[in-house]
């Protein structure tokens, strides 16, 4: 399937990969199987030996690294498990930069154990730095009742940034995607936020955006509506070919994705504080579009995008 900005292959990643060009991708997003015996679409054995798992995540990477362009990102989604082993191997061929803890609180508790409640992605780059970085700024987290904010700002907060608060190595504010109206698929989707998030950070523009593990298309629908190039893979393209046909609910989501980041307050949370007394006017608040089209950022990118169309 081919789309104006994407190419995507229908196989296994591991015979596709070897005949894409060395070096050609800015960024590579890859959510692959955890390896927890989940039935996918695709048939693929999602229940293999620990040494299988491990030799088969090797060589996957091995060749997606390949791939990467010097300065160019790799993020790796997966268990805390397989991260710390893979983690390790990853390290050897690129720069670590970041663990970042998704936090998902709706996992199932294991006995005996600590409740799992979040999932590893791995921020890596090839050579010493990136090439592109600039992660979106993230509102005040506040009280969804009232508004009032959840940390304390004491007397900085005319200092705040008015796009928001610098991103941490924590995102507790991606939702899993379980709400049907979003939802296409039994097996695993990701968040259209956390994607989102990836791709602004860490392409621009003319950025080549890369996944082998495709699943219902999350990483390339919202590459296409922020108007980056992207190649995919996947075993089994059904869902990903039919979410692409139509892109209306996608589009809707993402420009409410974009209307709440690079601001201090979601525009919500402004209402909450007026109605509630809260005090605002000590901030620097802005209208996220004006800051966006400042920096030139992806929100602003998903705009013109949607202008275009
Ligand atoms: C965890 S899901 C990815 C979900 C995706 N990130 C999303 O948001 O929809 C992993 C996907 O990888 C696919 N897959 C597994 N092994 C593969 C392989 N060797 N080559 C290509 N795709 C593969 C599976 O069919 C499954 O759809």
């Amino acid at each position: 399937m081919k789309t104006d900005l994407g190419a995507l292959f229908e196989g296994d990643c591991l015979t596709i990969m070897p005949s894409l060009a060395a070096e050609s991708v800015d960024l590579l997003f890859a959510d692959p199987p955890f390896n927890l015996g989940k039935a996918y679409a695709s048939k693929v054995n999602d229940a293999l030996g620990e040494r299988e798992y491990l030799d088969w995540s090797k060589r996957w990477i091995t060749e997606a690294v390949r791939l990467l362009k010097p300065g160019g990102s790799f993020f790796f989604y997966n268990l805390p498990k397989w991260s710390l082993k893979l983690g390790e191997f990853l390290g050897g061929l690129l720069t670590f930069r970041h663990w970042v803890a998704i936090n998902m609180t709706y996992t199932l508790p294991i006995p005996g154990r600590l409740y799992p409640s979040h999932y590893a992605l791995l921020y890596l780059v090839k050579g010493q730095k990136p090439r592109i970085f600039h992660p979106d700024r993230v509102p005040i987290e506040t009280c969804r009742h009232c508004g009032g904010e959840k940390h304390d700002y004491g007397g900085y907060k005319n200092k705040m940034n008015p796009r928001g608060v610098n991103l941490t190595d924590v995102w507790d504010d991606i939702p899993p995607v379980r709400h049907l109206k979003y939802k296409r698929r039994k097996a695993n989707e990701l968040s259209l936020k956390l994607l989102d998030r990836v791709i602004s950070m860490a392409s621009d523009s003319d950025s080549v955006v890369f996944d082998p593990f495709g699943g219902s298309g999350t990483t390339y629908v919202v590459a296409e509506l922020l108007g980056r190039r992207w190649v995919g893979i996947e075993l089994d393209c059904a869902d990903i070919v039919a979410r692409m046909r139509d892109t209306t609910e996608d589009r809707k989501h993402l420009e409410k994705i974009a209307s709440e980041k690079n601001v201090l307050f979601k525009r919500e949370a402004l209402q909450l504080r007026a109605r509630n007394g809260y005090r605002t006017d000590r901030y620097r608040v802005t209208e996220n579009a004006d800051a966006d089209r400042d920096r030139g950022s992806s929100s602003a990118t998903l705009q013109l995008s949607l202008m275009d169309r």
